[in-house]
């Protein structure tokens, strides 16, 4: 008989649904709530309420479009966390009630170990073990992966997430939210040597993002008493130095990280592993390192349902079931 698995991603502001046959995705439904652009960061309250209107049409749409009868689920899985716990109750309570309607198991799933996972729902996938480098709003993470179900941490940011410098620091030149990919896109336009701002000097294997979001805005703050008009003169360059110095921050920790561990496999994973930036940067390095590198679609950088299905698949597959008295936690740990 199939294993068909239903999974549910709704930690911070997409809404997500996906279906998973024997290990294959079969689709990825992902509404991205829009209704944060205007407040320049992800609003919990909001974020709440719009799961809570586009869930039943997501789920509806990721059963129709996968030809499986709701009836012929083996399981349903959800994000049990970390996350925001407004928006991670609305995806655990309609996945803990829909299973119960329909008397299926249910599978919790750790976001972050979702966005590990997602480099097997396509190939080539890494050989075990492998260094993930986990990089999104909430989290900067180096991960070792030694399989599906065992994954150690083994360093992590301090102070604040890759991505949430990417947004903030974009949100100080003033482009809209979320200002990661916007940042990128004129980056790539320009110098990245023009401007020099400090790396961290976290020790070991920590990073530490909130120094430099402070370095940018004062840098910024001096030069627009000169010129008023220095953002616009030199914006291009100014994201093309920011973003360079955040991923020599992120490449200084994941170099000494594998030397270390005589680790070759490398994967990078969540919501800034689709910066261009990024990608270009570790393939170079891979030529330099000799590793093998994997880069996650960009449909699977980002949140979305179909990295919890493939989680959610391998713990069906080690008969890992979750009881219905569960409840989300913000803060769980991988
Ligand atoms: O994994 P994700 O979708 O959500 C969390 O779990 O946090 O990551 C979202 C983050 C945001 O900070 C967003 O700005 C960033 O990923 N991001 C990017 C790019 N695409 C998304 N950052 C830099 N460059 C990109 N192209
Ligand atoms: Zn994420």
């Amino acid at each position: 008989m199939s294993c068909n698995i239903l999974a549910i991603e709704s930690s911070c502001d997409e809404t997500s649904a996906a279906v998973i046959s024997d290990g294959k995705i079969l689709n990825n439904i992902v509404a991205t709530q829009s209704v944060h652009e205007k407040y320049g960061g992800v609003v919990p309250e909001l974020a709440s309420r719009a799961h809570q209107q586009h869930l039943i049409p997501v789920v509806a749409e990721a059963i129709k479009s996968s030809g499986i009868a709701k009836e012929e689920l083996s399981a349903v899985a959800f994000t049990r966390g970390p996350g925001l716990m407004g928006a991670l109750l609305v995806g655990v309570s309609f996945a803990k009630s829909f299973a119960y309607a329909l008397d299926k198991p249910i599978i919790e799933v750790n976001h972050m170990e979702a966005h590990v996972l997602a480099h097997f729902i396509d190939s080539p996938q890494p050989a075990f073990p492998f260094i993930c480098l986990t990089v999104s709003g909430g989290h900067t993470q180096l991960v070792l992966v030694n399989s599906p179900l065992d994954m150690e941490v083994l360093g992590e940011t301090q102070d604040d997430a890759v991505g949430e410098a990417f947004d903030k620091i974009a949100k100080i030149i003033g482009l809209p939210y979320p200002g990661g990919p916007h940042l990128d896109k004129l980056a790539a336009k320009g110098n990245p040597q023009a401007f020099t701002f400090p790396l961290s000097d976290m020790k070991g294997l920590s990073f530490s993002f909130s120094g430099i979001k402070t370095a940018v805005l004062y840098f910024l703050r001096d030069n627009i008493k000169k010129d008023p008009d220095f953002i616009e003169k030199n914006l291009e360059n100014i994201c093309a130095s920011v973003q360079h110095t955040l991923i020599k921050m992120l490449m200084q920790k994941l170099v000494k990280v594998t030397k270390e561990r005589g680790i070759k496999e490398i994967a990078i994973a969540g919501g800034v592993s689709a910066n261009s930036g990024l990608r270009e940067t570790i393939m170079e390095e891979a030529k330099k390192y000799r590793w093998n590198v994997y880069l996650p679609k960009l449909e699977y950088c980002t949140d979305n349902a179909a990295m919890v299905a493939m989680a959610a698949h391998f713990k069906f597959q080690a008969g890992i079931f979750t009881n219905l008295n569960v409840s989300p936690l913000a803060k769980l740990k991988i």
